[in-house]
């Protein structure tokens, strides 16, 4: 037996077979275009990302034979508008890392703030889908078009790419989680909520479980069932194989995305701590989790690369810069969580005559790590004990990942494979068929531990923290 799984990520989208004796296949992955159409706004071309889906859908098959089911990981917040009579996209997507609905949440009321917060469980923060999903309704004309003649498509873009695939229409209840659209405690739509962003309820598509039917997929001339869908940071928390609470994974993708399992209520009222769904399974108790993400990681490593700066290998032997009193903010796109303040702006503070480019490159890669330091401390304590499991793109920097375990003073498990997500949702495609997902395997996971330098990194960290104050605000 074996899934498919389709991990449709921010930059790219990428597939992987997992069969049942364990063995995952890469299948390949393919880039899509990022449009940047002002400033803060940051969109995609869902019809773009919906041809790579099944050009790897062909490759797949080519490659491994029909599977025995799909399974599909989204980007989580990003929305897309769409014809269902046409099944074409009316406008861009709209990526979660964009902020042109920040000034209208900004307008929102005390009251307002603490309905969202008490019903969706999140910060009223333009990340997540509602406003956005408001926006194309309100500002652009074929959307309201559409809509007027009963023929809009209006959701996260996991429905988009479902409906391409299976020709129905449902998002699963970790994706409607990050819309601030979903009752957290019931995992149905809300009304109030609904009415409170401007999104019609009747336009919201059934929430499902996670794992289970979402439909047929005419695949290599046969039909399979879809059997996972869910947005990708809990697809990785899966795969990570966190499933008490307290179980906690960070994946360093184009932001920081830490999360720890909570268990089968949300736990509300940690300070800028966002509760999400972990997953709901068919027969089983919902599980949650907290949330400590983060807008900026791999992102900032592309810019210094945009600058010039020397960033691979930039981690080397020799004091860090923390020691040395340089610090880098990455708050590129403001600071999420547990600050969320969009107005923050980057920073590098301690900047001297003698200051190289190697120098600042070292303090970018350190600035994410102690973010991610930040973001696990207030998920589960600075005194949490044993290893904390690593994933993305940038733990393959070996410099990093020894950075990240001395400022932590803990063990970084990094994970042998670079793909969790599409590990967890392939996974979960499995229990979606009924059958029993193939174990997690830590076969080549590498465990790092702090090393004799961390002391030093430790103690110079307050430094840090007194950065991200002065960030803090910087643009109102
Ligand atoms: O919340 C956004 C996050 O889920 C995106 O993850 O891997 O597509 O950058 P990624």
């Amino acid at each position: 037996m074996n899934v498919l799984a389709i991990d449709q990520g921010t930059t790219s989208t990428k597939a992987h077979v997992l069969f049942d004796d364990g063995r995952f296949e890469t299948v390949g992955g393919i880039a899509h275009q990022q449009h940047f159409p002002g400033p803060g706004r940051v969109e995609h071309d869902a019809g773009e990302i919906a041809a790579a889906v099944e050009t790897l859908i062909g490759r797949a098959v080519a490659a491994h034979g029909v599977p025995d089911a799909v399974a599909l990981a989204n980007q989580g917040e990003t929305v897309v508008a769409w014809d269902r009579d046409t099944r074409q996209p009316l406008h861009r997507a709209i990526v979660w890392q964009d902020q042109r609905t920040q000034p209208r949440l900004d307008g929102f009321g005390a009251a307002q703030k603490a309905l969202v917060a008490e019903r969706a469980g999140l910060p009223l923060d333009a990340y997540f889908s509602a406003s956005k999903l408001a926006w194309l309704l309100r500002e652009v004309p074929e959307v309201a078009a559409a809509a007027a003649a009963g023929r809009l498509g209006l959701a996260t873009s996991d429905v988009f790419l479902l409906g391409r695939l299976t020709g129905r229409y449902a998002t699963d209840a970790a994706t409607a989680s990050r819309t601030s659209l979903m009752d957290l405690d019931r995992r149905c739509w809300d009304g109030d909520l609904a009415a409170l962003f401007g999104v019609p309820l009747a336009l919201l598509p059934p929430i499902l479980p996670c794992a289970g039917d979402f439909g047929p997929v005419q695949i290599g001339g046969a039909e399979r069932p879809l059997t996972a869908s869910l947005v990708d940071q809990q697809a990785a928390l899966y795969g990570h194989g966190c499933r008490a609470a307290g179980d906690a994974k960070i994946t360093f993708g184009t932001g920081t995305f830490a999360l720890a399992v909570s268990g089968p209520v949300p736990v509300r009222g940690r300070e800028g701590l966002v509760p999400t769904l972990a997953w709901q399974l068919p027969g089983e108790a919902a599980l949650y989790a907290l949330d400590a993400g983060d807008f900026t990681a791999a992102a900032a490593i592309g810019w210094g690369r945009s600058l010039g700066l020397p960033m691979d290998g930039a981690l080397g032997p020799g004091p860090s810069a923390i020691e040395r009193g340089l610090v880098f903010v990455p708050a590129l796109a403001g600071l999420a969580a547990p600050h969320w303040d969009r107005g923050a702006g980057g920073l590098f503070l301690g900047l001297r005559q003698d200051t190289t480019p190697a120098d600042m490159a070292r303090a970018i890669w350190e600035g994410i790590a102690l973010r991610a330091v930040e973001l696990l401390e207030a998920l589960i304590g600075a005194d949490a004990a044993g290893a904390v499991s690593v994933d993305g793109g940038l733990t393959h920097d070996d410099g990093f990942v020894q950075f990240l375990a001395d400022a932590l003073g803990r063990p970084a498990r990094r994970r042998a494979s670079a793909d969790l997500t599409a590990l967890g949702v392939a996974m979960l495609g499995f229990v979606g068929l009924g059958a029993e997902p193939p174990p997690v395997s830590t076969a080549g996971d590498r465990l790092v531990e702090p090393s004799a330098a961390g002391a030093a990194i430790r103690d110079a960290r307050p430094l840090f923290a007194r950065a991200v104050e002065r960030s803090k605000g910087w643009f109102g």
